[in-house]
């Protein structure tokens, strides 16, 4: 049952909380865990394939990994016939369903290379994970909307976990709890922001470093649930190209971690002064935007925790603001079990 919510995917993003300190009580209690880690650490290559909105919380990982000198690639799973695995590398593939054909096809493939499959499900003995070599799990409970929310949130949380053991990272996760309520908080802010948004044709989201796959995640959701077309581009990257398209008043909405409020500061206005309309999602700092939701988080680690709900909840209030149900976004499934 919705439980008062309107829809499943309100009511989803609203369990965010407890399903992703479930997921790291899980984790920590796991006692496969340590042997992965070593498993991770004593590759060549760390390959993480996904689809969607998984993707992007692997390249979330990927890049987070990357920072500490690891090599990973990041793998859109339909495209894995461009990567040539080896006996040297892990492989981690990400699915919420455990059922993407996708990413069967790319595990098989790389299974067939003698490369070791670990696996993100969120369901007990799906297909993925019957298929790998190790099995971890979010413990995001069933997720009923089409659209990733929760689900995605206790993959990124998994994710940080796991690279916080791999690079011997001290994180608060204690406090992770309160800072998603903290973002929940806001739900009018990203209300009013995606009402905005729906009155507009296209918009670009823009982030740098870690805040890129949220920013791309905002997209993806806002494309699927409100059907209004939107592109993520890495900030540095829109000068290159992108910018072209601005005029007065398209919507520019930029996704700050806190770690490049600078060189984000900078492209916003270079966006101002191109007559963009400009939206903020900020950690700790402004960024000078016309419109903004700033959010305090004390450990930058976990400022993705405060991002996730408001891209989702912006995009929720567009979809409603456009009429639309976003429990069931036409011509989607919420498991893509063929090639
Ligand atoms: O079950 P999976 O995580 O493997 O699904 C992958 C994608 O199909 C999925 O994330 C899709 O992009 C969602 N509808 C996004 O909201």
């Amino acid at each position: 049952s919705k439980e008062g919510f309107e829809y499943y995917m309100l009511k989803e993003i609203y369990e965010t909380p407890e399903v992703v300190m479930d997921t790291l009580y899980g984790l920590k209690n796991d006692t496969n865990i340590d042997k992965i880690i070593d498993k991770i650490n004593s590759s060549k290559r760390i390959i993480v394939v996904a689809a969607g909105t998984s993707y992007h919380a692997g390249l979330y990982f990927s890049l987070l990994l990357q920072r500490n000198g690891y090599t990973t690639i990041p793998v859109v799973a339909s495209e894995y016939y461009n990567i040539k695995t080896g006996p040297d590398d892990s492989v981690i593939a990400i699915s919420q369903s455990g059922e993407t054909m996708d990413v069967i096809m790319a595990i098989r493939k790389f299974k067939e290379n003698n490369s070791s499959i670990i696996s993100l499900t969120n369901v007990i003995e799906s297909a993925i994970s019957r298929e790998s070599d190790f099995k971890i799990y979010t413990r995001a409970g069933p997720e009923i909307g089409v659209a990733a929310t929760k689900t995605f949130t206790t993959q990124i949380a998994a994710l940080t976990f796991i690279w916080s053991k791999i690079v011997d990272k001290k994180i608060n996760f204690e406090s992770i709890g309160d800072v998603i309520r903290s973002s929940l908080d806001k739900s009018g802010e990203a209300r009013r922001i995606g009402e905005e948004l729906a009155q507009k044709e296209n918009a670009y989201y823009l982030g740098r470093g870690i805040s890129l796959p949220l920013a791309m995640e905002g997209s993806l959701k806002i494309k699927e649930i409100a059907y209004l077309h939107a592109e993520a581009y890495p900030a540095g990257e829109s000068k290159h190209g992108p910018i072209a398209l601005i005029s007065n008043g398209f919507p520019v909405v930029f996704v700050n971690t806190g770690e490049f409020t600078e060189e984000l500061q900078s492209n916003v206005q270079e966006m101002k002064a191109r007559g963009a309309l400009t939206y903020g999602i900020s950690i700790n700092s402004t960024l000078n935007t016309h419109k903004e939701i700033l959010l305090k988080v004390s450990d930058e680690n976990l400022a993705v925790f405060a991002l996730s709900p408001i891209i989702q909840l912006i995009a929720y209030y567009a979809a409603l603001a456009r009429g639309n149900n976003p429990d069931r976004p036409r011509n989607l499934a919420k498991t893509v079990t063929v090639e």
